[in-house]
Order: structure tokens, then sequence, then C-alpha cells
């Protein structure tokens, strides 16, 4: 991590919503990787965006890349998701959606199956152990691999939504926004919705081909989605249009915003540019995000911290900021009315 957040945004009880697994790979995690695999060769600079690094959105696809081969598996996924988990605790997260790509490697014998159910034994074994912190795992799509693959991973994420008891609540929608259109992965989401999955999908993440992008962001907020990722371009003033804010305003649809993540891989131009100003004004449900917090060099107190800074929030605000991410969880209600007392008890001793 580029630097510490103050005290106040690390005792702050924080809610993470937009996590992806392989993304949230910690420098100290990655050296256990590669002292697991030097045969690839592979160092921390190919892992990691550091402070004033920036990549192209492309760029950072790569990273992943480079991240999955050094995370191919059971034993490494089990030891990466418990070490997110443990890390997301350390920094006051409560409660935590992670997501991932169920991916199947030949080499390895790993299946989407496995990695699903190794990732959800993470979460268990962490429970078990008593970190303090409430994991849910959201079933990833990966827009790149086409409608099939979309299908089939709803398919598998509803199995495991009726398996698990709650563990898996959502599917996410996610992976290189130039590949691949929306409208042939909308029958997967709208199976996945009426299946009682919650969907977060990544929206009007980069600003390209703009006629089919819009109509692309239209189509998905048809659904409507749950929750929306970065939405970087749904408003005018980024090439947007009014009608798209107009819809996500309609269904309340709350945005997963992640600032640095936009700056390091150059949606967003700086920090005071970030659209996070633009729906804060409005009082739309916006809930600050990591995306990437290993990829990126970053942690939520920090991303807290940076909002804060940015936008002249006072602890107030911040404060209230995380109450209202609790109302934004895919978790059923009576879990949300237990975070929202866990936010009462912690108020005292956080905002004196
Ligand atoms: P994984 O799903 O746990 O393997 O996490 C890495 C994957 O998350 C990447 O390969 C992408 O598909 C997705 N991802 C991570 N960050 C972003 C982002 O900013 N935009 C779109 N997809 C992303
Ligand atoms: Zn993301």
């Amino acid at each position: 991590m580029d630097t510490k957040a103050d005290i106040f945004y690390r005792e702050l009880p924080k809610v993470e919503l937009h996590a992806h697994l392989n993304g949230s790979v910690s420098f100290k995690t990655m050296e256990k990787l590669i002292s697991r695999k030097p045969h690839l060769n592979i160092e921390h600079s190919m892992t990691a965006i550091r402070s004033g690094q920036q990549r192209t959105l492309e760029e950072c696809f790569q990273v992943f890349k480079v991240v999955h081969q050094l995370v191919n598996t059971e034993e490494d996924i089990l030891m990466v998701a418990k070490d997110v988990i443990n890390e997301f605790a350390e920094d006051g997260v409560k409660y935590l959606e992670l997501r991932s790509t169920p991916r199947e490697e030949t080499k390895t014998g790993l299946t989407k199956r496995r990695y699903i159910e190794t990732v959800l034994e993470a979460i268990r074994q962490c429970q078990n152990e008593g970190v303090d912190i409430d994991v849910r795992f959201l079933v990833a799509v990966d827009r790149r691999n086409g409608s099939d693959v979309a299908m089939e991973t709803v398919k598998l994420a509803e199995e495991f939504m009726l398996s698990t008891d709650g563990l898996v609540v959502g599917l996410d929608l996610s992976g290189d926004p130039t590949v691949g259109h929306g409208r042939d992965l909308l029958p997967a989401l709208h199976r996945a919705k009426s299946s009682g999955l919650k969907l977060a999908l990544h929206l009007s993440e980069k600003l390209f081909q703009v006629p089919s992008q819009l109509e692309e962001s239209e189509l998905l907020l048809s659904l409507p989605p749950d929750r929306i990722g970065h939405g970087t371009f749904l408003h005018p003033n980024m090439g947007g249009a009014q009608r798209l804010v107009d819809q996500v305003v309609k269904h309340n649809i709350p945005l997963e915003l992640c600032l640095t993540s936009n700056i390091k891989g150059q949606t967003v131009s700086c920090y005071s540019k970030h659209h996070f100003q633009y729906w804060y004004q409005l009082g739309h449900p916006s809930v600050i995000c990591t995306d990437d917090k290993g990829v990126f060099c970053t942690d939520l107190s920090q991303e807290y911290q940076l909002a804060a800074s940015t936008f002249g929030l006072s602890h107030e605000d911040v404060w209230k900021l995380s109450v209202q991410a609790v109302d934004c969880t895919f978790a059923p209600d009576h879990v949300k009315h237990r975070l929202k007392r866990r936010w009462e008890d912690f108020k005292p001793h956080v905002l004196r």
C-alpha cells in the first residue's frame, strides 16, 4: 500500500461491495505465490500499479492475466481468498461481498465448480476462525467469454445460491468493457435475476464507440440491475445521457465507486474529476469501494479518506456514507439490521 489512512478511516466500520478476488491479492500474498511458482519469472512490478503510475484499462487486463497464472490451483485459491478476507477485516471491513470469475485450468485439474467451492471453503474457514467480518460471494461472468459461458455460469451460481444458505448472493458482470456486447448476455442476466440472484453489473466503465455503448448501458439498465459498478460515463457531462441518469435515479440503483482504480486505469483524469461528486450531490446512494486493492495498491480506508479530502467531506458525512452502504448490500434484512446495530455500537468510539 502506498500510504496508510488516518486512524478515523481505519476505525470506521466499513462495507466493501466491489472487490475482485484476484485483483485484491496483496504484496505479501503475491510473494508467497511467486515463491510457489519461481519458473514463471513473475515480478511484483507485473502485478501491481504503484503510486503515481497509471496504466490503460487494456494494460490492467494484462495484469489480471499474470495474476491468474499465479493463482491456478485449489491450494492457491484457498490461500488467496483467506488472505484477502483477513486483510479486509484488518482494515475495519465488517461486511464484504467478494466476487470472482470461476476458472477451469486443465493443467492443474481445477474446475469451475471446485473454484467456487474453494472460495466458499475459505469464507467458512475464516468464519470458524472467528475473523470479524461477514463475507458473501458474487459469482462473476467475464463478458469476453460470450453468451454460452455466461449462461453456464448463471446456472452454477443458481445452484450455489440454493445450496449455501445465503453465502452466494448474486452475480457480477465484469471483464474488458471493450470486448463483446451486453445484448448477447441479456438472456443469462434475465435468468439470473428471475432465479433470485442479485445483479451487480459493470456499466459505462469506459468511453468508446459511443452509440453502441449507450445502447448497451440502456439495455443493461432495463433489467434493471441491483447495483452498478463504476457507471463512469452514464451522466451527460461525461458523454452519457440524461435518460440513463433518469433510469438509475428512478430505480434507485446504488453505484459502486472506486476512485483509485479509475484514476490508475485512466478512465478518469484526476480525483477531483471523479463522478463520485456528481452522484453524491444528487443524494444518490454511492458506495466507496476498492475494485482491486492489490493491483491498485490501496485499501478501503484509504479510498474513504481520498473521497473525503478530495470532496471536502466531514467525518459525519463519511460516517453517513458508511452507514448507507449497509442498505446497498445484497444481505437479507435481518443481516442489515444486525449490521446497523453494530454501527450504532461503534459510533461513540469512532465519531468522538
Ligand atoms: P477474478 O474474477 O477474481 O479473477 O478477478 C479478476 C477479474 O475481475 C479480471 O480478469 C476481470 O474480469 C475482472 N475485473 C477486475 N477489475 C475490473 C475492472 O475494473 N473492470 C472490469 N473487470 C474487472
Ligand atoms: Zn470491478
